[in-house]
């Protein structure tokens, strides 16, 4: 019956809908799950398999599947608003969670402004930049970013990327942009620090052959997610913002996939202890319940937009759905739970604990380089065939866990609030999948 189910299901799957990052020719054959149902750190497929949630359901889940206190607030939130614009109208849940927000977020970030997507954060922080600068009397078109970086999928935030096969496509229909090397691939024996600082000489240059042309630098602080987990020194993001402010141009940290505790912080710039003129943040921000993203702002990028209405000095940007009440309340409950239970520390001692138990397949002869901050870990596999990360992923489903590659590196990233053992069995299970796939 369930299998008839499944079968059901994929048919009509492949029938109408269109998977995002897909390639939809081999969809079927590779076998889809079915989701049917999720708790805590585990989903169940439609033939009632059971599977480890190895990547949080693609780097959004905190507190795990279903979780009581989240799910409580989005019901008790619906007996009272549902939706309301936040164009010309505020609700309590929006600003609770702009000030739980900003109570979080590194000195100096005043402001919320509410997106839905981690896309759509940095597309508003793009177009913030540009205007507050041009508001300011300067006229600066261009923006820095860096290689390896991925901002969304979005026209601004693809002109931001710097993924090869992701964005050079779109290249022709893009924003005018200068683009850095990635401070986290390293050249063969090149160490994290000269890498930064060998990146940091290339944006001082950059910067004073286009510095007055460019509206500010977007940069993935301390780890490139969708680069493979490219870590770096923090230095780079000490001297991004030293030379920024030398420069004038703003300094756009995306937090979407390091903020809320990711990397072992709340924040990945609190490694560097700076203030970024933006930051935007989205995934772990609703516990991976809904969609909602934000970018917080200083005062004076904010005050750049103050002004009469006639002045058209106005942030003309914001979406139907801006600040949802049910998105607003699941991530003020999940705020609330994380001060409460220490999510952030636990995530860290976890990502710690994870570190260690891969030591072992570290020093296998299949495996290039393991990269980790916090709970964002890399596993780069050395490739055998065209899809090894994939088959490696393939092999570690047959064994309950379900994890996503990028190209030939193996991802983890579960849960902030998983247990040691949980976290045990994520590792062991992906470590014997590369020794059967990587020989
Ligand atoms: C750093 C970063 N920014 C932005 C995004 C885009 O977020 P979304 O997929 O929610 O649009 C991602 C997604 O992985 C990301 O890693």
């Amino acid at each position: 019956m369930a299998l008839d189910r499944t079968a059901d299901l994929i048919a009509r799957d492949a029938r109408s809908v269109w998977h995002p990052f897909t390639q939809q020719s081999r969809w079927v054959e590779d076998q889809p799950i079915v989701v049917d149902r999720a708790q805590g750190m585990y989903f169940w497929d439609t033939d009632g398999n059971k599977f480890l949630d190895g990547v949080s359901s693609l780097w959004v889940n905190v507190h795990g599947h279903r979780c009581e206190q989240v799910d409580d607030a989005i019901r008790e939130q619906l007996t009272r608003l549902d939706h309301t614009t936040f164009l010309g109208l505020t609700h309590e849940p929006g600003i609770e969670l702009a000030e739980k927000l900003l109570a979080t977020a590194p000195a100096g970030l005043t402001r919320v402004f509410y997106a839905g997507d981690g896309a759509s954060a940095v597309e508003a922080a793009i177009k913030m930049a540009y205007q507050a600068q041009s508001q300011r009397g300067e006229d600066r078109p261009y923006f820095a970013h860096v290689a390896q970086g991925y901002h969304g999928d979005t026209l601004g935030a693809v002109s931001v990327g710097g993924i090869e096969l992701f964005h050079s496509t779109y290249r022709p229909i893009l924003l005018e942009t200068r683009l850095i090397s990635s401070p986290g691939e390293l050249a063969e024996g090149q160490s994290r620090p000269d890498r930064a600082a060998a990146v940091l000489v290339e944006l001082r240059d950059l910067f004073e052959r286009d510095g007055d042309k460019i509206s500010a630098i977007v940069i993935e602080p301390m780890v490139q997610g969708a680069g493979g987990m490219l870590t770096h020194d923090v230095s780079f993001v000490r001297g991004v913002r030293e030379l920024a402010t030398e420069f004038g141009a703003l300094m756009i940290c995306d937090e979407v996939a390091t903020g809320i505790g990711r990397t072992g912080k709340m924040w990945a710039v609190n490694h560097a202890q700076i203030t970024p003129d933006l930051m935007t943040c989205g995934k772990g921000l609703t516990a991976g319940y809904l969609p909602l993203s934000a970018v917080l702002a200083t005062e004076a990028v904010y005050e750049a937009f103050l002004g009469t209405p006639a002045s058209g000095r106005t942030f003309f940007h914001g979406h139907s759905y801006t600040a949802n009440p049910l998105c607003c309340a699941a991530a003020i409950a999940s705020l609330d739970l994380m001060a409460e239970r220490d999510t952030v520390g636990h995530g860290a001692a976890i990502g710690d604990r994870m570190g260690a138990r891969l030591t072992d397949i570290g020093g296998y002869d299949g495996v290039r380089e393991i990269r980790r901050m916090g709970t964002m870990i890399g596993i780069e596999v050395q490739a055998v065939n065209e899809r090894t990360g994939f088959d490696v992923c393939q092999e570690a489903r047959r064994h309950g866990v379900w994890v996503r590659p990028l190209g030939d590196v193996v991802i983890l990233m579960p849960p902030l609030a998983i247990s040691e053992d949980q976290s045990d069995f994520l590792v062991d299970v992906v470590s014997d999948a590369i020794r059967t796939v990587v020989q």
